[in-house]
Parts: C-alpha cells; structure tokens; sequence
C-alpha cells in the first residue's frame, strides 16, 4: 500500500466525535485538544520513542532540544534513514517553511523555526525555507503584492532566529519560479502524479474549489526533491537524490504524505518528517491561536507590558477558583496555559519541574505562574525583536538569493 493508503476524507466532514486536523483547519473534540496519538495512528507516522531519542543522543554526542526531550516534537516518517545517513557522513537536507498570512509572527511560529535552528546547528547542513505567498494569495482575501511583501517581512523574523547565513536559502514562491526553472519542473512532474481523486481524498478539496487550490500541494511537495536546487546540488554526485527531513507542525503532514507516494515514481528519495504538537492558544488548547484575534495569542511584536497584560488577562489557568481550594486541590498543569508554555520556552528541566511540583500541589499559585511565564518570554521577544531590527533588507536579498551553500558532503 502506497501513502496514500489511508483515505482521510473524514477529515474535512465535521464530526463531532473526531479531531480535524488538516492544513487549513485544526479542531478538536475535546476540551483538552488533539488526540495526538489517534492522529499519528490515523496519518499512519511513528511516535518518536525513547530509543529514538537515545540514538539521537548518542549519534550527536549531543543532549538533545528540550521541544525534542518533552514530546513537542513527538512524531516521525522515516527519521531513522536521516540518522543513518548522518552517521554514514552522507549529504541529506532541511526543508521547512512558513505560510505569510500576516505582519506579525506569534508564538507558535517560532517553535518550528527554533527547533530546526537546532537541527541546522547539530547537522551542519544545508536548510531551504520556502514562503508560500501563492498559498496564501490562493487562500485569502489578499492581494498578490502583499503576500509578496508580507513574505520579504516574515523572512526577517525567520533569519533573527539566528539561522547561519552560509548554509540557508530562502525563498518566496512567487520570486523562486521565475529564478529557476528547475522548481517549475519539478511542480510540473508532481502534478502530473497526482490526479483530482487523490488531493481530494487528502486535502479534502471539492468541486468548488478553484483549481489554484487543487494544484498548489504540488508546489508544496518540490522543494522535498533535492533537483528543486540546482545551485546548492549540482556538486554533488547524487544531486537528484539528496534525501530530506522536514520538521513541521503535523497539520502540514498531508502535503508530505502526497510527496511521499510521488518521489519514487519521480526516481527521488521519500522525504523524512519530524512532526510538532500544536502550540496552545492563550484560551487554552481547546481553542485555537489565530493572528486576527490579537488577544488569542503573544506576538513578537507585542510590548513587556503587553505581554504581562495578555498572559494576566487572557492565559487560561488549570489553578482552582480560590486560594485556599487552590491550597488545598492544586492546579491541574495538564490544561493550564501558562505552564504549558513554559514547556515550549523554559529550558531548564529542573527549574520547569519544581514549578510543576509546587502548582500541582497547590503552593505555587496562579499569578505566581504566571509571573514566571511573562518574566520568561519578556528577555526572549525583546532579544527577538532587537536582532530583527538589526536586520536589513541587504541582508534579506542575500539569504533569498539562489547560490551555492557552504557544506562538505563528500
Ligand atoms: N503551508 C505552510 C503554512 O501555511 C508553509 C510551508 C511550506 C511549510 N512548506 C513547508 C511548513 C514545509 C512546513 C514545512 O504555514
């Protein structure tokens, strides 16, 4: 049985029994949101197990990323050919991206961009980042010059993660296809693989939906086949076939899924994935995150204060309705927000268990959480926002410029 094998039609019909997750839509059943080990039985991926982990560990010589450490990064595709191959000193790739919907990043955005910092760092490889101001363009009510410029901004949140500026490339679809027709080829090829029944078994497009839609995933799916990137490759013996590992949120799983069944009959290597958890709306996991609901999330642009405010107003708290049942009961850190974002944020595993401790047995309280939860994310936004500003748009047109990148694959 192909990828494909597992039809997930279902997901686009709303069920109240069932989470939909889908690239465009993540809702949950429950209160507590995304089943995630439903998820990855029904996507058919692999859990990363503590022998992963280990191999991980040991392999790198390396304590591995917290995000990787507390099961933020939880589920896998084929991880193991990624770790061999690194073992073996042979090339491989990093591919992620981002969709630039809006201005300003929140939160949840930067999970993907700091984990794969870590990988690029650990690996010393090559990373394309592809920014899918098509997608955006083909799915909301925007104009292509925005999605566009909104691309070139969002770049700049992405390089002040502190990605090496000798082995990244990043590219806007718009810009890309018109600077190397290899990319455009490529797309070409996949669409050609791909028929109508088969996104509409993944995606869950209808006859409605404009057929941008129905051929984007294929403009998706290319940068996962090393050919897309002449410039990076053309070195290399294999240049066809470098294999890639892709992190992503889980909710892009299906364009790689599609990707997946597609490469071999294109003579390409099946990508790897390594896929994240949802980070959690400030309401609570339940509901989710959005950037036109200002008080749904932290931006990177949002002030100290504003970010004290929000956390003080908005985060939703697993503490109990008084202090002295607070006292006496504890607080529940499996739905508390506050705690919950200091598993994505605090690094210190001592420091984060204490505080666990001490709120579920009630002798931390609430606004002593979340107290730490601001004075923890104020330094790491203001320090995001200071290494944004320094960057220019000399700098942005140099990562987005097609050139060789600095890497020794033999
Ligand atoms: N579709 C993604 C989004 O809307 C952006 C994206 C493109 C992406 N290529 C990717 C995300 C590869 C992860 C990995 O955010």
């Amino acid at each position: 049985m192909g990828e494909l094998g597992e039809n997930i039609n279902n997901l686009t019909i709303a069920n109240k029994s069932e989470d939909i997750v889908n690239p465009w839509h993540v809702s949950s059943a429950s209160d507590k949101g995304v089943d995630y080990d439903k998820l990855i039985q029904r996507f058919g991926c692999s859990k990363i197990d503590s022998k992963l982990i280990d191999r991980f560990e040991s392999l790198t010589g390396k304590r591995i990323h917290h995000l990787l450490r507390r099961g933020i990064f939880y589920s896998h595709r084929d991880l193991h050919n990624i770790l061999n191959l690194y073992e073996q000193e042979k090339p491989f790739y990093l591919y992620t991206g981002r969709g630039p919907s809006s201005q300003s990043l929140h939160l949840g955005h930067l999970i993907p961009f700091i984990f794969t910092k870590w990988l690029q760092d650990t690996f010393d490889v090559p990373l394309v980042i592809q920014l899918t101001d098509d997608e955006k363009f083909l799915w909301k009510d925007i104009k292509i010059e925005e999605a566009n410029k909104l691309a070139f901004e969002n770049a700049k949140d992405i390089i002040a993660c502190g990605f090496k500026e000798d082995k990244t490339f990043i590219f806007s679809d718009l810009d890309f296809i018109r600077l190397c027709p290899e990319f455009y080829r490529n797309i070409v090829k996949i669409q050609k693989c791909v028929t109508y029944n088969q996104v509409k078994g993944i995606f869950g497009f209808t006859e409605s939906d404009v057929i941008g839609k129905i051929s984007f995933p294929a403009v998706q799916a290319a940068p996962a086949l090393s050919s897309s990137f002449p410039f990076i490759f053309s070195n290399l013996k294999s240049c066809n076939k470098v294999p890639c590992l892709i992190p992503c949120a889980i909710d892009q799983d299906p364009y790689f899924r599609m990707t997946r069944d597609v490469a071999p009959k294109l003579n390409c290597c099946k990508p790897s994935l390594i896929h994240a958890t949802f980070f959690p709306a400030l309401q609570g996991a339940g509901s989710k995150m959005s950037a036109s609901e200002v008080n749904s999330a932290i931006f990177l642009t949002d002030t100290p204060k504003q970010i004290k405010n929000k956390i003080n107003k908005y985060a939703f708290s697993g503490g109990q309705t008084t202090v002295e049942e607070h006292r006496a009961k504890g607080g529940d850190c499996t739905v508390d927000v506050a705690y919950q974002y200091l598993t994505f944020f605090l690094e210190d595993d001592e420091k984060l268990e204490t505080i666990r401790k001490a709120y579920s047995s009630g002798e931390m309280l609430t606004g002593e959480l979340k107290k730490i939860l601001f004075e923890t994310l104020q330094p790491l936004i203001l320090e995001h926002q200071e290494r944004r500003s320094k960057i220019t748009d000399e700098e942005v047109k140099l990562f987005m410029t097609p050139r060789l990148l600095n890497f020794k694959f033999g």
